[in-house]
């Protein structure tokens, strides 16, 4: 009997991703080595696609956001990748978009990136309530994340039972009162906080912080457990001590 290492980020949001957040996680990984290296998704941010986007958001483009993502992809060489609703956005335009050129334009990058997913062998699902990846050894369902409430790790649970997703930018576990232990944990976010200006009007915001999620699972059993790495003004502190 043995346990793998997993490690498990989120949300570095293309473009608006926090270079320091990004290389204190790599260094960790350093660490860490990790069996299992999961990308919980948004790792673009596509603001120039949401829809209600101004004309100066559209004014951007996107080619700088898709490279910051490949490029994230790269340091971080996920095995595991579940897209977020900031990624959707370009698999959405490449089938419904009513502007011809920029639809296409979106379906030939949804096709680079599923082509670039490839080769780097990851292992990936589109955003979609009813899609998840495991590990290997099973453990967590491993999701993006869909629910955005005061208690995110509880709620997720309700619906998908032992989870570990991202999306909130918010960590939090919840504990279940099952005769099976379990649990869900949502993960915070590797993007500059500051610069992911739709939310400063939502109090939801004041919960983000920087960090990510490492545990290990039980290769035979499954059973697993994970801890919580999250950044305090310039200090990153985890179970194992200030990093
Ligand atoms: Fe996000
Ligand atoms: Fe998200």
């Amino acid at each position: 009997m043995a346990y793998k290492k997993f490690l498990a980020a989120a949300d570095n949001h293309g473009g608006l991703v926090c270079k320091a957040s990004k290389k204190k996680l790599l260094e960790f990984a350093d660490v860490w080595k990790p069996h299992h290296r999961i990308h919980l998704g948004d790792n673009w941010d596509l603001s120039p696609l949401r829809r209600g986007a101004s004309s100066e958001e559209r004014a951007d483009g996107i080619s700088d956001d898709y490279q910051c993502g490949l490029e994230f992809l790269d340091a971080f060489r996920p095995n595991f990748l579940t897209l977020g609703n900031h990624d959707d956005r370009l698999w959405q335009h490449s089938t419904s978009c009513s502007d011809g050129m920029l639809r296409e334009h979106c379906a030939k990058l949804a096709q680079a990136s599923e082509d670039e997913f490839k080769k780097r062998k990851i292992a990936w699902v589109p955003y979609h309530v009813s899609k998840y990846l495991q590990m290997p050894e099973g453990g967590p369902k491993l999701i993006h994340g869909f629910r955005a409430t005061m208690y995110p790790a509880k709620a997720t649970f309700e619906n998908w039972g032992p989870s570990i997703c991202g999306h909130v930018h918010k960590p939090d576990v919840f504990t279940a009162r099952h005769i099976d232990g379990q649990a869900s944990f949502t993960v915070g976010c590797l993007a500059d906080i500051d610069a992911l200006s739709y939310a400063d009007r939502t109090p939801a915001k004041l919960a983000w912080r920087n960090g990510w999620l490492y545990g290990i699972i039980n290769d035979k059993s499954g059973a697993w457990q994970a801890w919580h790495v999250i950044r305090e003004g310039n200090t990153w502190i985890s179970p194992m001590g200030i990093l």
